[in-house]
């Protein structure tokens, strides 16, 4: 396929730009390196389709790459409307991969890009939050036939194919890659960590120091982003659904509370709970003049926009991604990045580093999915672990780290039920 002549993307012209950053991410991230070497010599995927469906900035068209240099042909599309960068799009489609893709696409564009990524009747799927697996599955069955399997990015994609698995009509097995230690483990926590306070940061230009964060959620991602905020020099409130999660968020040193206590003294509020408006009309009611709400869970959903549209008086733009909604009684609330991701909306995505990780465990989830589809159950399924201690042996190695084996004797202990 032509992907000059095929894609869909803002403006070639920008491809420059794009390679750019693809180049920079590629000098941090070491795993992905020497996958791609070694895809170059076994061709993994000679002459098979691959379609992606992740957020589309310079790490994510690396990994498409290496996919490429493992024999396939790549299609690409965008998981987030602010999360697709023109320029990188643009590089990808120089290097010979077909993207449907821009930035703020409209609904029926967003669609179109789907439907075009997935028309090009693939054997492998990527996929982000479940677009691709519930697309097909809910309106274009027609297209599954030559799918063998795929890999899922993260928790809220693993919650609905599992969903879908549940009522038997899963019809290719998915590897759940977010629930592999070298996934979560980093990208949701060190990776979400950063890149939320990244996004926030560079949006704002406002000081974290003495603020009061809330942090609504403590999953692994929301554990990241209260670490950072505590070094940042916030006092960090947790709100939670879950007991133990509570516990340990209490334990870790942070102040929990309910979301109604919590959204009277909150000054930055961020959504990590992967659920549906935990930020709501009661909260906006009371929260002070200038608090910053924005979310870092997959879909837009947690800060409830509609209920904050409806309670403001005006609404402007006051800078780039700022939205402010102005209260009957005068109080300013400041949305980020429409509520969507706004590491990802509002910023570059994870660190390279982190990312290294998680796309070399695509990279290689794929590959034994592709090896292994004939037996493999059509279900949500854990990448197998040699895979996931084999990306973390990668890593020590490429940072010149070298740990310790155990030694016979101490296989044997561990092996006998007597202390002898
Ligand atoms: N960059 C590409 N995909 C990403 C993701 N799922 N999270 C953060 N950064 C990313």
């Amino acid at each position: 396929m032509n992907s000059i002549d095929n894609s869909i993307i803002k403006d070639l012209s920008l491809a420059e730009n794009g390679q750019m950053k693809i180049n920079w991410v590629k000098q941090h991230m070491p795993v992905l390196n020497k996958i791609r070497e070694r895809f170059e010599k076994e061709q993994p995927f000679k002459g098979l389709k691959v379609s992606i469906c992740l957020h589309l900035e310079a790490k994510t068209a690396y990994l498409a790459q290496v996919v490429q240099a493992g024999g396939a042909e790549v299609t690409i599309t965008g998981s987030n409307p602010l999360s697709t960068q023109d320029d990188v799009c643009a590089a990808l489609v120089k290097s010979g991969i077909t993207v449907y893709a821009k930035y703020k696409p409209t609904k029926e564009e967003e669609k179109e890009f789907i439907t075009k990524t997935l028309e090009t009747k693939p054997d492998l799927i990527i996929d982000d939050g479940g677009d691709f697996v519930t697309f097909l599955h809910a309106e274009r069955p027609d297209l599954i036939p030559t799918i063998r399997g795929g890999a899922e990015e993260t928790t809220t994609g693993i919650i609905r194919d599992k969903a879908l698995a549940n009522t038997g009509k899963l019809s290719f097995p998915m590897i759940a890659v977010n629930d592999a230690y070298c996934k979560h483990l980093y990208d949701n926590r060190y990776g979400t960590g950063q890149s939320v306070w990244d996004g926030i940061i560079r949006t704002t230009n406002l000081l974290v120091a003495g603020k009061t964060v809330v942090v609504v959620g403590y999953g692994w991602c929301g554990r990241g982003v209260a670490m950072r905020a505590k070094g940042l020099g916030a006092k960090v409130v947790v709100t939670e659904v879950d007991a133990i999660k509570a516990i340990e968020a209490q334990m870790d040193g942070f102040e929990v509370m309910s979301m109604n206590e919590a959204s009277k003294i909150g000054d930055f509020f961020i959504t990590v709970t992967g659920n549906y408006s935990v930020i709501n009309a009661t909260h906006f009611d009371q929260m002070k003049d200038g608090a910053i709400l924005c979310n870092a869970g997959h879909f837009d959903v947690e800060v409830n926009v509609k209920e904050l549209a409806a309670k403001a008086v005006s609404m402007k733009e006051v800078r780039n991604n700022i939205r402010e909604y102005t209260m009957e009684d005068g109080r300013r609330l400041h949305l980020l990045a429409e509520g969507r991701l706004v590491n990802l909306g509002a910023a570059d995505g994870h660190p390279a580093e982190i990312m290294d990780m998680t796309f070399a465990l695509q990279a290689v989830g794929l590959e034994y999915v592709n090896k292994h589809y004939k037996e493999l159950e059509k279900n949500v399924l854990n990448v197998p672990y040699e895979i996931d201690e084999n990306v973390a042996r990668l890593k020590l190695e490429s940072s010149g780290i070298t740990i310790d084996s155990l030694t016979d004797e101490q296989v044997k202990y561990l092996n006998s039920w007597t202390t002898e």
